[in-house]
């Protein structure tokens, strides 16, 4: 029985694919690990969760998520200590905004003891495909989708709730070159930015590809109404060091990912009493800085690329070129300093890793 009154079946693969996968060269995303869980709504609750061997899933042509895009999900990653323990980071956090995601599409939510149980089961029945090679992780990918195989606008009645994992190697391999996008927009105030929905995605990939045809690897956005301030940047949110103060676009606007990395990166600089602004940022004094030479620090932060120092940064025909990544100060700490502690190597101070 698990928390909720919700019941678990384990069916185990008969035949592991672990042996096939090279770990020396692990991509981001591409393989698959043995089992997934399954957990269908239907008749106003949740059915009995199945872990199962992972495998294609059949639908039916009119299953409203692929027409009507009520799709959600979450990112998170678990790593391993030196024990062989397994460590995941925060997974908490991403219950709680899984819950605000489904309740802004009008999905059934799941509480957070169970969301975060479902976690640790899914992960430990693969816990032999967890990386202990540093920079390496599994990452772990719950997501739900409407099943109603109907034709029509409205909340679907049915839904998947799935979970699998996938071991990982580095998300961006090097540095990344950004622009600061002034016409497309990826979110827009009373709009679903701050929900992990499918189509604030789909939406970014048109204006992610220009960029890419002008050499940069992301976007920064901007906000849609005025395009002056400094939203986030791809799947990570944005933070800057300007003066020697953190600097990052606050969360109370709609349109942004609350992320779990960038929060967690201001607490552990405000315990290491760096100063840190959270606030409205806009794009005109990040130039201004950047033009100055006083943006001595810029970086994303996200669970897929942690922290990805930022190389450079393009505005419009202007591309700015901050300080040599290696000889950064405080993404380089905080960076290690987050990696030390999801590979066990210094105390969780913060109790943020849930241990198994
Ligand atoms: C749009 C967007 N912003 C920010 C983030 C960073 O959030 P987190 O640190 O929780 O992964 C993500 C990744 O989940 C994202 O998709």
């Amino acid at each position: 029985m698990l928390h909720d009154e919700l019941t678990l079946k384990i069916t185990p693969t008969t035949s592991t694919r672990i042996d096939s996968v090279d770990w020396e060269n692990l991509p981001f995303g591409r393989v698959f690990s043995d089992h997934m869980l399954v957990m269908d709504y239907k008749d106003g609750e949740w059915q009995q969760a199945e872990i199962m061997p992972f495998a294609a899933l059949e639908l039916h042509p009119a299953t409203s998520a692929i027409h009507y895009g009520q799709s959600i999900f979450e990112g998170m990653k678990a790593t391993k200590d030196a024990d062989g323990n397994v460590l995941i980071f925060r997974p908490d956090l991403n219950a709680k905004r899984f819950q605000e995601s489904c309740e802004r599409m009008c999905m059934p939510t799941i509480s957070e003891s169970t969301f975060v149980e479902l976690i640790q089961k899914t992960v430990d029945m693969d816990r032999s495909w967890v990386p202990s090679k540093e920079g390496n992780a599994l990452y772990i990918r719950p997501y739900m989708f409407a099943t109603d195989d109907f034709i029509g606008i409205k909340p679907s009645d049915t839904y998947k709730f799935i979970i699998f994992t996938c071991p990982v190697g580095a998300y961006y391999s090097q540095p990344v070159n950004v622009k600061i996008e002034e016409h497309y927009t990826r979110a827009a105030q009373g709009g679903v930015g701050r929900a992990k929905t499918a189509g604030n995605y789909a939406a970014s990939l048109y204006p992610a590809k220009l960029a890419k045809e002008q050499g940069f690897d992301q976007l920064i956005w901007t906000d849609a109404k005025e395009h002056k301030y400094i939203e986030e940047s791809g799947t990570m949110n944005i933070v800057f060091e300007i003066d020697g103060v953190l600097v990052t676009p606050s969360e109370e606007m709609d349109t942004i990912l609350r992320g779990i990395t960038k929060r967690s990166v201001v607490e552990v600089a405000e315990k290491w009493g760096v100063p840190v602004e959270e606030r409205k940022v806009t794009v005109e004094e990040v130039v201004k800085a950047l033009r100055e030479g006083r943006v001595t620090d810029a970086f994303g932060a996200g669970t897929a690329a942690t922290i990805a120092q930022i190389a450079k940064i393009g505005f419009r025909d202007e591309v700015f070129e901050l300080p040599d990544p290696k000889t950064r100060g405080i993404s380089n700490k905080i960076g290690t300093y987050l990696n030390d502690l999801k590979s066990g190597k210094i105390e969780d101070d913060f109790g943020w890793l849930l241990k198994f």
